[in-house]
């Protein structure tokens, strides 16, 4: 197996170049993702573990990436505490009803987790048959999870689940510790099948002020990593992290992921050299020109150099306006290593 991902991950990585993988490597901005979405609805694509297994497949064929993701989404733990998920076109995730306050949290149950989520335990051994690099699980932060939950649908401010957040704490921990209790579940259920690593994405943790990201984002993942049964290598993610890098860093998680908001070489500094830092190129460098993405990832690359606890990636997901030749670059490019 290739081993660049997971050396890395352990501060460990001694060869020539960073390993690479994308955020949502497998979606939109894909040909043959396009070809399969035709014919199926978003969430069919999720619960079927041989359309699962197929697309995690689909960029590590077409790019060779040192790490493949469960192709899946953080909202299926959402789904299966009983919320009513659907994905339209164009409008992303509903959530309908949405949880408006602590009355509704009776109609969510976190029983039967791993015999809900048998789809994801299906696929992944079957990945794990078949793939030659690590398979990276991971799942939403309880907050982020929450947050689509009481907004019911991608909300630009999240006025609705920081004003439930403020009045009623109780409540919102209720709903947390729930959403929290299906997670530790459903990231068993994950190890056991057998990924190499974790992701735990609090995509929206930046939208809270110091003490609540300590309340309701770090808490959680302390959560999170202590109640998994097995010690398996994890990355924490949330937007707008560079900030809060020490406080990551001091959880000890294997990585952290960071967006295109910070220095990588600063935050280096700031965390010291036992925890791997990924990111952070902006995903918007894939709509310019090759001579530009070769420049910009480069750059990056050239910051990062001799690092042996790098990993390449975006600072968040590919969009699905990005051309496909514009990632066989930026691969390219990594691949060469800081020669280019
Ligand atoms: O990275 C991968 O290739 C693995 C798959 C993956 C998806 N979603 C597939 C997906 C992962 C890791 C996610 C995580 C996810 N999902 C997050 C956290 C990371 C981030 O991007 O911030 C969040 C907040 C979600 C919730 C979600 N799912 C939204 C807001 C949307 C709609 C936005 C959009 O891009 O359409 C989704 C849908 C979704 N999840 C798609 C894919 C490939 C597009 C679905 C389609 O084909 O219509």
């Amino acid at each position: 197996m290739n081993r660049l991902f997971l050396d890395a991950l352990e501060c460990n990585n001694h060869s020539s170049r960073p390993p690479v993988w994308l955020m949502r490597q497998a979606g939109r901005y894909m040909p043959e993702y396009r070809a399969l979405r035709a014919k199926h609805s978003f969430l069919e694509m999720t619960h079927q573990p041989e359309l699962v297994v197929e697309i995690t497949q689909q960029p590590l064929r077409a790019f060779g990436f040192d790490a493949a993701i469960l192709f899946s989404d953080i909202l299926l733990v959402a789904e299966a505490l009983g919320a009513n998920l659907q994905f339209e076109d164009g409008l992303g995730p509903l959530i309908n009803p949405s949880i408006s306050s602590a009355r509704d949290i009776s109609i969510l149950s976190a029983s039967e987790i791993p015999h809900k989520m048998r789809f994801a335990k299906t696929a992944i051994e079957e990945l794990k048959k078949i793939l030659r690099v690590p398979l990276i699980g991971f799942c939403g932060a309880p907050f982020t999870v929450a947050s689509y939950m009481i907004e019911g649908r991608s909300s630009k401010d999240l006025k609705k689940t920081k004003r439930w957040m403020f009045e009623d704490a109780d409540g919102f921990k209720q709903l947390l510790d729930l959403i929290t209790q299906a997670t530790v579940d459903y990231l068993n259920l994950q190890i056991e099948a057998g990924v190499d690593a974790i992701q735990i994405f609090d995509t929206w943790a930046n939208f809270l002020g110091y003490p609540q990201f300590q309340r309701y984002a770090l808490a959680y993942y302390q959560k999170l990593m202590q109640g998994m049964k097995k010690n398996v290598p994890v990355i924490l993610f949330c937007k707008g992290s560079g900030g809060y890098a020490h406080a990551l860093a001091a959880l000890k998680p294997a990585g952290i992921s960071l967006d295109w908001s910070c220095d990588m070489c600063a935050i280096r500094q700031q965390v010291g050299s036992k925890v791997a830092l990924q990111g952070n190129l902006d995903p918007d460098v894939l709509l310019s020109s090759p001579a530009t993405i070769q420049k910009e990832a480069g750059h990056l690359l050239q910051r990062m150099q001799g690092d042996p606890g790098y990993i390449f990636n975006l600072g968040h997901g590919i969009t699905p306006d990005v051309p496909v030749d514009s990632v066989k670059t930026l691969v390219e490019t990594i691949r060469r290593g800081n020669d280019s």
